[in-house]
């Protein structure tokens, strides 16, 4: 049977992530003293015109006024534009060849730029309907050809009428311009397309809203380029999540939408029905009654370090992974960590209490450089060991005492106890884990240890120091300045008051548990859970998972992979084998790991499947979930 589709695609923000004459005026205007304001008035002519609000035509002559753009700059204009096209483009260019007979870009941008940034992808030039730019003898660009349907209000309509398509026509774009080809019933569908800008007042009127050209491809069965429908893997992320963190998982061909609040209970409950992957921060309460509802639900990426939100227990039974980004935000306590170090050496915080009070009060008495001081770290994992190489490198000479054999990092010295370590330092900084033991680990006895006039730092938790008694000794002098950011009792709002004996006292820094808090730590957050959420979709392997059993697999080649997760009991793994076995299938390699809850099996076979053999391992008794890879 004959293909009759057309299919209609604009140009800027759909093919391309960005509008082109944006982009050339921060080419034009680079030197240009009001460039920023400049560049607004463009995005509001863009904005005014995409949305059906102000004539076409009048948009596009004040952007070339404020654009005042020559000749030369176009060469510019295309290199910077090929980096931008929209990366579900990017990752289905197979379709552009395929159906290269059937595409249109039909944009009121310029054929100067547009043609040979599509002529890549094997859009045929002909099949190219925009604008062209008119020049000055100078070069300069003065206008456009006004004969040219295009630059005119319902210029898209009207080309349409003229092309005459016969056929399907079918239209993917972001602008109000694009619906109208339709309303004009001179096409099937209008997708709206929302990857790069999502524009309201189209959204409603649109057949289908298209967060990627894979979606698009999905629904006329012609996603071939990948090698299962990606785009049917619906990922919802809440509380403003890193932006680094929408783009991996829209460029893995992820249907993504976010919310830049949190939910609650109720309307997480609704929204969830259809979620395959969900994104939170600290403000979102995963509970049971959510999880009820999460019947498609596979993972859940925690963009931060904590986990309390979270009915870790509850997802395990439903078979969802929980991932997390514990050492994401290392770096930022240790530069908090030194930071507060050199403050308290200098009495700092006393003394910009006196500026503020306007007391001047200069002295060198009790200040002190950082250079050659003892400090002694009590805890030697990510965030201990980062410190002592940092604090070495501007002269400290460091000591350490963790409960597990550590490995000495530059020419830090290890203490064997940490009374050793308490009575050899000049200053004493926590890094320890919250495990139970560790509550109160540091009270009066161990404070004594410390030498006269030592600075401490609890950065950790809260609840390793006893408050009372570092009250005590901050009080009596030994402890001549401290840095606390973690408490036993911390507000669970900004609202909250924070309430504390440590309030009022001198050279004492505290802060209201921000050690991690960096827009650093967010953007690695944002980067490193999506990687966790990806390869355990793509591979099944559950590394760092904070409630699965963590497997690491290798990369399969030339077979199938079947992940089977059940309640931990006896004899699953052999009831698998057995099915495989009578169907004749060979293994390849296999993998178990359990914890108190539930099972987790990877299976790698080399021959083909058929449905009798999926139905028969799903229909495995305690089978939670079932999913086969390639
Ligand atoms: N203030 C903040 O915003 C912030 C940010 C991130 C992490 N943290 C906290 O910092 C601490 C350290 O984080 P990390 O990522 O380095 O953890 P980690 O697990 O990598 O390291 C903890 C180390 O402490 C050691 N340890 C545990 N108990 C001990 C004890 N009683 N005596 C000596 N050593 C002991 C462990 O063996 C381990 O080496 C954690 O408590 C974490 O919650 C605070």
């Amino acid at each position: 049977m004959d293909d009759k589709r057309h299919f209609v695609i604009d140009f800027d923000s759909t093919f391309t992530q960005v509008e082109a004459l944006d982009v050339l005026g921060e080419i034009t205007l680079e030197n240009n003293p009001n460039k920023e304001e400049k560049l607004q008035d463009l995005k509001e002519l863009t904005d005014l015109a995409m949305g059906g609000k102000l004539a076409f035509r009048e948009s596009l002559e004040r952007r070339l006024e404020i654009l005042d753009a020559h000749k030369n700059s176009i060469p510019e204009l295309i290199e910077r534009l090929k980096t931008k096209v929209s990366v579900s483009f990017v990752r289905n260019e197979a379709f552009f060849s395929e159906y290269q007979d059937r595409i249109y870009i039909i944009s009121n941008g310029f054929r100067e730029f547009i043609v040979p940034i599509v002529k890549e992808y094997g859009v045929k030039e002909e099949n190219v309907y925009a604008n062209s730019f008119q020049f000055d003898e100078e070069g300069n660009i003065r206008g456009f050809d006004k004969e040219n349907v295009l630059s005119s209000s319902n210029g898209k309509v009207e080309l349409l009428k003229k092309l005459d398509l016969k056929g399907d026509v079918y239209v993917i774009g972001d602008g109000y311009n694009d619906y109208e080809i339709k309303a004009a019933g001179l096409a099937n569908k209008f997708y709206a397309f929302t990857e790069n800008i999502e524009r309201g007042n189209i959204l409603d009127k649109a057949d289908h809203i298209t967060p990627s050209l894979d979606e698009f491809l999905y629904l006329h069965k012609m996603n071939k380029a990948i090698s299962y429908p990606k785009n049917r893997i619906k990922v919802l992320l809440l509380e403003n999540v890193h932006a680094d963190a929408v783009a991996i998982m829209k460029n893995e061909g992820y249907n993504v939408s976010t919310i830049s609040g949190a939910l609650d209970e109720e309307e997480l409950s609704e929204k969830i029905k259809d979620v395959s992957v969900l994104g939170i921060r600290s403000k979102t309460q995963l509970t049971a009654k959510v999880l009820k509802n999460a019947n498609r639900l596979i993972a859940v990426g925690a963009f931060c370090i904590g986990t309390n939100q979270i009915d870790l227990e509850e997802c395990l039974k439903k078979g969802v992974a929980v991932f997390n980004a514990p050492y994401s935000n290392t770096r930022s306590v240790v530069e908090l960590a030194i930071g507060e170090i050199i403050l308290l050496m200098r009495n700092l915080p006393d003394r910009i209490a006196e500026m503020h009070n306007g007391q001047w009060n200069k002295s060198a008495t009790g200040s002190f450089e950082v250079r050659g001081k003892k400090l002694g770290i009590v805890g030697y994992g990510n965030i201990g060991a980062q410190l002592s190489v940092v604090a070495e490198a501007i002269g400290f000479d460091v000591y350490y005492y963790d409960l597990v054999e550590k490995l000495a990092l530059g020419n830090a010295t290890k203490c064997n106890s940490l009374k050793e370590l308490f009575e050899k330092v000049d200053i004493v900084t926590l890094h320890v884990d919250g495990r139970k033991e560790n509550k109160n680990m540091i009270g009066d006895k161990q404070f004594k240890w410390l030498k006269e006039g030592s600075i401490f730092l609890n950065l950790a938790r809260g609840q390793v120091v006893d408050v009372e008694a570092l009250k005590k000794h901050l009080e009596s002098g030994r402890i001549r300045g401290a840095g606390i950011d973690v408490f036993p009792k911390e507000p669970k709002t900004n609202q909250e008051e924070f309430e504390s004996p440590l309030r009022g006292l001198p050279n004492l820094i505290l802060t209201p548990h921000i050690g991690g808090s960096t827009q650093e730590a967010q953007e690695n957050i944002g980067n490193f859970v999506p990687g966790k959420i990806i390869n355990y979709i793509n591979t099944g392997s559950t590394t760092n998972s904070v409630n699965f059993p963590n497997l690491q697999l290798p990369i399969l080649e030339n077979a199938h992979r079947l992940i089977h997760i059940h309640h931990n009991k006896p004899g699953i793994i052999a009831h698998i084998n057995r099915i495989l076995a009578a169907h004749d299938i060979n293994i390849v390699g296999q993998y178990l790991k359990t914890n108190e809850t539930i099972g987790y099996v990877i299976t790698d076979i080399n021959k083909e499947y058929d449905n009798e053999v999926i139905k028969e391992l799903k229909g495995i008794e305690g089978t939670i979930r079932f999913r086969v890879l390639y």
